[in-house]
């Protein structure tokens, strides 16, 4: 797909996606956040940018970290209103709209202690490129902490996807699973220059009180929301159907229970460096 394409289906997507997003996800997403977090391990004071900061869950929990020494927090998404979700949240934080692979046009390099991308590199054309300029913002020994989600086999939510791209023209994410994959995120940390790579996967749980709940945070709180708002009515009930088929599986009475995985990555930017790679 075309990237300019597809960074505005991203853009428009979770506009519509911003005011459920939280409710949909702050819960499912929890364990990612404190692994993303616990990786960068803030200071009081740090300098900190998040990048694709959404409504603002890592963003939070960072400025909770690092303005009692006066630090300092960015956050930067694509999408003007999950940054105004975000701003409401958090007056002290600063927030930029900014598309991940065009960072370098919108923030410092080499100025950052930390920096943060939770669960965002997945909807980018090129996570690769968007990696090197996220190495830049970093001042040398900075740390990146980053999460994706994992193998498409263990994301038991995973048949949405095929489910909303069988009734639009265009793709929703059609390299959503590849980042998340294999050593791949390992491999695009160290090729962004940074040193110390680690990552870890994470099995998880996602947990809704019903269909209509499990359905609202697929279809309403996520990258295919826009595309499910265009839908008519006829269309949503049978996409809603198909995904409620694709979970039986992972249904508990009226409650579901589906797994899912995350990878966490970490790595530092290297001591001995000038200003830039
Ligand atoms: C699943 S949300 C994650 C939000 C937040 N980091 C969190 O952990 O809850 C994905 C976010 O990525 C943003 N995004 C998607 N493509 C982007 C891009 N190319 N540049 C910046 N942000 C992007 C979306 O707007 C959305 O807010």
């Amino acid at each position: 797909m075309d990237a300019r394409l597809q960074l505005r289906l991203q853009r428009y997507g979770w506009d519509r996606a911003a005011p459920h997003y939280e409710k949909a996800w702050n819960e499912a997403l929890a364990p990612a956040t404190r692994a993303v977090l616990d990786a960068a391990a803030l200071r009081p004071g740090e300098r900190v940018l998040d990048v694709a900061c959404g409504s603002g869950l890592l963003t939070r929990a960072a400025w909770q970290a690092v303005a009692p020494g006066g630090g300092e927090v960015v956050g930067s998404d694509i999408s003007e209103s999950m940054l105004t979700e975000a701003a409401v949240r958090l007056p002290g934080c600063r927030f930029v709209r900014a598309d991940a692979q065009t960072l370098n046009e919108h923030v410092p390099t080499a100025y950052f202690d930390a920096l943060l991308c939770g669960l965002g590199l997945m909807y980018m054309p090129d996570p690769e490129a968007a990696l090197v300029g996220m190495a830049r913002c970093l001042r040398p020994t900075g740390r990146l902490a980053v999460s994706v989600w994992g193998e498409r086999r263990a994301c038991g939510w995973a048949e949405i996807f095929p489910i909303v791209d069988a009734r639009v023209r265009s793709e929703v994410c059609p390299m959503f699973f590849r980042v998340g994959s294999g050593d791949t995120l390992a491999q695009a940390l160290r090729a962004a220059g940074l040193v110390d790579v680690h990552t870890t996967r994470i099995s998880t749980q996602i947990s809704y009180a019903d269909a209509d709940a499990a359905c609202d945070a697929a279809f309403l709180g996520g990258p295919v929301a826009l595309a499910y708002s265009r839908f008519d009515g006829p269309t949503r009930l049978a996409a809603r159907a198909d995904y409620l088929q694709s979970i039986e599986p992972w249904r508990q009475g009226d409650c579901f229970r589906i797994p899912g995985e995350f990878v966490i990555g970490s790595g530092l930017r290297p001591a001995a460096t000038t200003n830039d790679f």
